[in-house]
């Protein structure tokens, strides 16, 4: 029985994400483990979907019970959750207010006007800019921004960052878990571990909950992307805790079943190395997966160094939980427009066959040497 039976839900997604093998991306790792994808950032027609949406299902419940007009929220400029609450307001027929911090010390010229942001002026929301630094916490500008819908006469429905010290933000990723035994049992097989990036806390926290009901939550290695280790891990313990209480998990959670990596963070949140980069191109040109550089490309990253390091042992299925975000690669574009510094000349035409290429005959891709060679 789910833990979440009890529970209202408001359908914003398609419904189970469907779970693919990468066998191209796995091949490029040296074939020894088998890689595949839950693709949750295919999850919805909302505005390109993502994790939130599974959040905001058990959230959006308790915001039409308050009676509240206005969904209130805040993340930094390029943030794919105020996205996601944006378009939940649209959706359900509520005005939004988003405060929107100088999260990333990142100067792409066009940053503060393309992808996420873009897409939540479109919805409708009021986005606003504030200059204030990376934090997950509570904000004194999503405060203020509350109290300005109520001076206005309207009636707020606080979101926190990320929807995740929100008291209902652990369930979605709970039904994570869940769907993943379910789609298992269909597909003969279990999964040795799922990689997910974390960040404000509650995908991995509801994840680890759901998996602990499986007593497999250690399987899940939480990438952390947020620069803030102890400040992210004490986040996601908290929400363990809240939620597992919550659903009725029935047990304590315990401190060896969170499991986050801080390796591949640097060099600040937002901020991709070449290395973050190196795996958002491999992810790209292996199987057209398209990670971004603040989230899925830090796991990817950590998900590739892992498995070249051997860490995974061999014959693992490793399930990546993909959570979207790729929108916010346009505020990026200027790291794309080569192959970067530690992939020098890759795209110099050198292979590519001379002449005119034949039908079925790959142009460039397959004539590139492959990426970390
Ligand atoms: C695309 C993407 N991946 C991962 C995360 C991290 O999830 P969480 O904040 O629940 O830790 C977020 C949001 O912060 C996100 O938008």
């Amino acid at each position: 029985m789910s833990l979440l039976a009890k529970f209202e839900r408001y359908p914003l997604t398609f419904g189970p994400t469907p779970i693919e093998l990468l066998p191209r991306l796995s091949a490029a790792l040296g074939g020894k483990v088998q890689v595949y994808a839950k693709r949750d950032d295919c999850n919805s027609g909302l505005a390109m979907g993502g994790n939130k949406l599974r959040k905001l299902e058990y959230i959006v419940p308790d915001a039409l019970r308050s009676g509240a007009d206005t969904l209130v929220s805040i993340g930094g400029v390029q943030s794919n959750h105020t996205r996601m609450v944006a378009a939940t307001a649209a959706k359900i027929g509520m005005k939004c207010v988003v405060i929107q911090e100088k999260w990333v010390p990142h100067y792409d010229a066009v940053y503060d006007r393309v992808g996420n942001i873009l897409l939540t002026r479109l919805m409708g929301a009021d986005s606003r800019l504030i200059d204030d630094g990376f934090d997950i916490g509570i904000r004194k500008s999503w405060e203020d921004a509350i109290q300005s819908v109520k001076d206005a006469g309207g009636k707020p429905y606080p979101i926190p960052a990320g929807a995740s010290v929100h008291k209902f933000g652990g369930l979605g990723y709970v039904g994570f878990a869940e769907e993943v035994a379910r789609q298992e049992a269909e597909l003969g097989f279990t999964f040795d571990y799922v990689i997910v990036c974390v960040v404000t806390g509650s995908t991995q926290a509801g994840m680890i909950v759901g998996f602990a009901a499986q007593d497999r939550a250690d399987r899940v290695i939480g990438i952390d992307a947020s620069g803030t280790l102890d400040q992210t891990r004490a986040q996601v313990r908290r929400i363990v805790d809240d939620t597992a209480a919550l659903v009725g998990l029935g047990r304590a959670v315990r401190d060896d079943e969170i499991v986050i990596n801080p390796d591949y963070a640097y060099p600040a949140y937002g901020v991709p190395s070449d290395a973050t980069n190196d795996a958002i191109r491999l992810a790209a040109r292996t199987e057209a997966m398209i990670t971004d550089p603040v989230y899925e490309g830090k796991s990817m990253q950590g998900l590739i160094d892992l498995t070249r390091k051997g860490f995974f042992p061999e014959g693992s299925r490793i399930l990546y939980a993909h959570l979207g975000g790729a929108p916010a690669i346009n505020g990026y574009s200027y790291y794309y427009k080569d192959d970067g510094p530690t992939l020098p000349n890759r795209r110099k035409p050198a292979a590519v066959p001379v002449g005119e290429p034949r039908i079925g005959e790959s142009t460039r891709h397959d004539a590139l040497p492959p990426l970390f060679p």
